[in-house]
């Protein structure tokens, strides 16, 4: 039954009628699916038979991405083979300049405006943030596409990799407070400014005061993003056990909001 977070999703289309949701998968995985999170519907393309699609997310990844873009077999066997990609559809005249100049499409075709992959992982309920972008500027598309990808999915737990300094960031806060976990598994391209966070989805109605900006606001501790050296030090507290996080909305004119947890 829709919750909380239905009557924001129907808000959202109604202002954007162009935009529509979509999933671009494996077939296998469709009873899995919700295709309909917080009601609203999710037309679902077969990856099997949706060839020309798949190589527009690809174009539109490695734009969004430039050198850690998505490579095509890392798309075929770890994004579509285990799981379904959300997708916000537009006519290709509403994208902005880059992405309309690459793809080439008639203003009036169907275009990937935004799109949102998050990977299973061996933990039940817990996801993996892999890609979300948007060439959609200005509408929160990102934030929509993301929330109801999860929705689609059944995420309980999100964990997720971005920059301190990334706009995302206050992207993510749309979805509630970002719990800091550490630094990367494995390391990253962009290390000293990279970390893993792991929202909790589980609160309906927590995250739909987050997505509309509703959330109390709390006092919280002010690091430019550019102060490597407090912000990694925050990461080694987090790795050592302490609950700090970033509170909404996560970045305000260059510093990050951190709150920690005490108890
Ligand atoms: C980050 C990204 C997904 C946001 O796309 P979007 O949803 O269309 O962006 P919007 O214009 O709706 O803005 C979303 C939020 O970011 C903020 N924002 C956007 N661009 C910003 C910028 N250059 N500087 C600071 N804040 C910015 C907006 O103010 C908005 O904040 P709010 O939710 O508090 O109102 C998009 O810029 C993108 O695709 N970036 C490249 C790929 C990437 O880095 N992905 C994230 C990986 S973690």
């Amino acid at each position: 039954m829709p919750g909380e977070l239905a009557p924001l999703a129907q808000a959202f289309f109604a202002a954007n009628p162009e935009l529509s949701l979509q999933a671009l998968g494996s077939g296998v995985h469709v009873p899995s699916l919700d295709l309909a999170p917080s009601g609203i519907p999710v037309t679902h393309l077969l990856a099997e038979h949706n060839a020309e699609l798949a190589r527009q997310y690809l174009t539109l990844n490695q734009l969004a991405f430039g050198g850690i873009g998505v490579p095509r077999w890392v798309l075929s066997d770890l994004y579509l083979l285990p799981g379904a990609i959300g997708l916000l559809r537009c006519p290709a005249r509403l994208l902005k300049a880059p992405a309309r100049e690459r793809l080439l499409l008639a203003d009036e075709e169907l275009a990937i405006g935004a799109a949102c992959y998050v990977a299973p992982s061996l933990t039940p309920g817990l996801f993996v943030g892999v890609s979300l972008f948007s060439f959609l500027p200005g509408r929160g598309a990102s934030s929509w596409v993301k929330t109801l990808t999860l929705g689609m999915v059944r995420a309980k737990f999100l964990r997720g990799v971005t920059q301190w300094d990334n706009p995302a960031v206050r992207v993510h806060t749309r979805l509630g407070p970002m719990r800091l976990v550490g630094r990367v598994p494995g390391g990253h391209d962009y290390d000293e400014r990279t970390f893993v966070y792991e929202t909790d989805l589980r609160d309906e109605a927590r995250v739909a005061q987050a997505m509309a900006r509703g959330e109390e606001q709390v006092p919280a501790m002010r690091i430019p993003v550019t102060d490597l050296a407090a912000l990694g030090a925050l990461l080694d507290r987090a790795e050592a056990g302490a609950r700090l996080e970033l509170v909404p909305p996560g970045q305000d004119a260059g510093h990050v909001l951190v709150r920690e947890l005490r108890g």
